[in-house]
């Protein structure tokens, strides 16, 4: 679903390169944290997903796209596959919550009907319902990010990337934000998030892919962080452990739910446009079907929201789409 193939990124005007022959596959359903210290190429890889930069060398193959050979025109629309989140929000300050959701679909050309469903809808999967008319200056930070979410989630994407999304969020509210994360990635949807965040990292158990200085360093199924010598201390203050604490509880507790729940969704094979077969992982991380146990979203009154949303089934894209 995203491939780096021997991947290098020199910055004009820089002498060592951000990113150094960084090789990797995600498949669809995954859950990838994107670790490193400040530099170490974390969000050059993210915008390189996006095609907001491309490959010095290499290759970027994203949703069976081989991105270097996109055309500008045909960008905004491989863009449709993917929401992004960012540490600060990124939200339109004269716009309401529904109005910066409804953004993207307008631009899109969506019709009137399916905004005035699909906007609520997101809204109410992010626990935002009844805000609606709120501006982002009339929000917390946790809810502006949440709106955030429902903006990048709210056309389907089968694809979301997460920059750093609990950066600017205390540790109880980060938590909420990585319990929704979580969620929208047991519906079926592939997420690689950057993060700093080591408590997070090392409670959750998913991939971890760790860069250091440009140069990939790990590929670990269920890892933690790591080496955190290079991080800022994440522990300073009695009352922040504490708070990290309950909030680390709470991961376990929705992981625990979710390795509970029966399994019994799939998730589809990704379709591959190209011939060729993908190169041989050079990990032993490479390649493990990661199948998304269904989420029940009644408790959260929802139960039909993630399948309208089309977060639990895919369909066929527009004329850049995997399947076409
Ligand atoms: N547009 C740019 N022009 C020149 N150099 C850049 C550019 N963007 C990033 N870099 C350099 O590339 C390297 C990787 O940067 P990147 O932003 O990917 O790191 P990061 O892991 O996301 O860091 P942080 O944790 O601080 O967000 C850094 O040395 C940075 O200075
Ligand atoms: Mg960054």
């Amino acid at each position: 679903m995203i491939r780096f193939e021997h991947v290098s990124k020199r910055y004009r005007g820089t002498s060592k390169p951000a990113l150094s022959d960084v090789d990797f596959e995600i498949q669809r359903g995954e859950f990838v944290f994107l670790v490193g210290a400040s530099g170490s190429g974390k969000s050059s890889c993210l915008r390189m997903i996006l095609r907001e930069d491309t490959a010095s060398e290499g290759r970027v193959v994203v949703l069976g796209r081989d991105l270097r050979g996109l055309s500008t025109r045909k960008v905004p629309y491989f863009r449709r596959h993917i929401g992004s989140v960012f540490q600060d929000f990124r939200l339109l300050p004269n716009k309401t919550v529904f109005q910066n959701v409804a953004f993207t679909l307008q631009v899109i050309g969506s019709s009137r009907a399916f905004i005035s469903q699909a906007v609520p809808e997101a809204l109410a999967l992010v626990g935002l319902a009844g805000k609606e008319k709120r501006f982002p200056h009339e929000l917390s930070g946790g809810e502006q990010q949440r709106v955030a979410i429902a903006r990048a989630i709210v056309n389907r994407p089968q694809v979301l990337l997460a920059d750093e999304p609990t950066g600017n969020l205390d540790p109880a509210t980060s938590v909420d934000i990585m319990q929704l994360l979580a969620r929208i990635n047991a519906n079926g949807t592939t997420v690689v998030m950057a993060t700093h965040e080591a408590g997070f990292v090392d409670q959750m158990q998913r991939r971890v892919i760790e860069l250091s200085g440009g140069v990939m360093v790990r590929d670990e199924v269920g890892g933690g962080y790591g080496d955190t010598s290079a991080l800022p201390s994440l522990a300073p203050e009695p009352a922040r452990g504490a708070a990290a604490v309950a909030a680390l509880t709470a991961v376990l507790e929705l992981q625990r739910e979710i390795a509970e729940t029966p399994p019994t969704a799939h998730v589809p094979a990704e379709p591959q446009p190209e011939s060729q077969p993908a190169p041989a992982a050079s990990t032993e991380t490479r390649g493990i079907p990661i199948v998304a146990p269904p989420v029940d979203l009644a408790d959260l009154g929802l139960p039909d929201v993630a399948s309208r949303l089309g977060l639990d089934e895919r369909e066929g894209g527009d004329e850049v789409g995997p399947t076409s």
